[in-house]
């Protein structure tokens, strides 16, 4: 069945979207006429960030703003939303998507990017939420109901990021 969504007018902020599944959510939403915020850890000048940055561009004819941040970082994540304020003045929708699988048993690591950037984020980002009746999505993992020995360092986090979604006075709504 076709449909078509009209997100003209709206601004999106996709953490970890300049590869993999955040690029496609990137693309989609531009497609769908939505001005996006990508943020990455990535250089501006790497080739990767070119590409994803010129692939977003080639999905819709809107605004592209590239936010180069260490999420694992508790003030970098405060950061982001100022940046993005600072540009487009509004935030309607937070894909919290940046994450890393974390094989190596770095449990900070895991924690700091899989668990504590969401919160850091969602904490700034809820009063312009708040304001734009904005929605957040936060991706998970199906490693949290179906155990998955060697993605521990995801799973676990991951969990943990579901109770805090759980327990978020935003009522944010699971959608992976
Ligand atoms: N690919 C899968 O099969 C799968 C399965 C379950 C869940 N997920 C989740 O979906 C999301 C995207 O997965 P993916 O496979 O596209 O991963 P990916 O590794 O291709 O992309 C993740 C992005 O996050 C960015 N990132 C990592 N650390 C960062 C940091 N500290 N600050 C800012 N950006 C950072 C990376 O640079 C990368 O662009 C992740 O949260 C992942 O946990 C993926």
């Amino acid at each position: 069945m076709a449909y078509t969504i009209d997100l003209s007018n709206q601004v999106a902020l996709v953490t970890g979207g300049i590869q993999g599944i955040g690029l496609g959510v990137c693309k989609t939403l531009a497609c769908a006429g939505a001005s996006i915020a990508v943020c990455d850890i990535l250089s501006e000048d790497d080739p990767k960030t070119q590409k994803g940055i010129g692939d977003i561009k080639k999905a819709g004819d809107v605004k592209v703003f590239y936010i180069k941040k260490d999420l694992a970082a508790q003030e970098q994540c405060y950061e982001v939303i100022d940046v993005l304020i600072e540009e487009f003045g509004r935030l309607d929708i937070f894909v919290a998507n940046a994450g890393i699988t974390g094989k190596d048993n770095n449990w900070d690591a895991a924690y700091n990017v899989n668990v504590k950037s969401v919160y850091y984020c969602y904490e700034k980002a809820k009063q312009y939420l708040v304001q734009s009746q904005g929605r957040i999505v936060i991706m998970s993992t199906a490693s949290v109901i179906r155990a998955v020995r060697v993605y521990r360092n995801i799973s676990a986090p991951r969990a943990g990021l579901t109770r805090l979604r759980d327990t978020s006075p935003a009522n944010a709504r699971r959608l992976a």
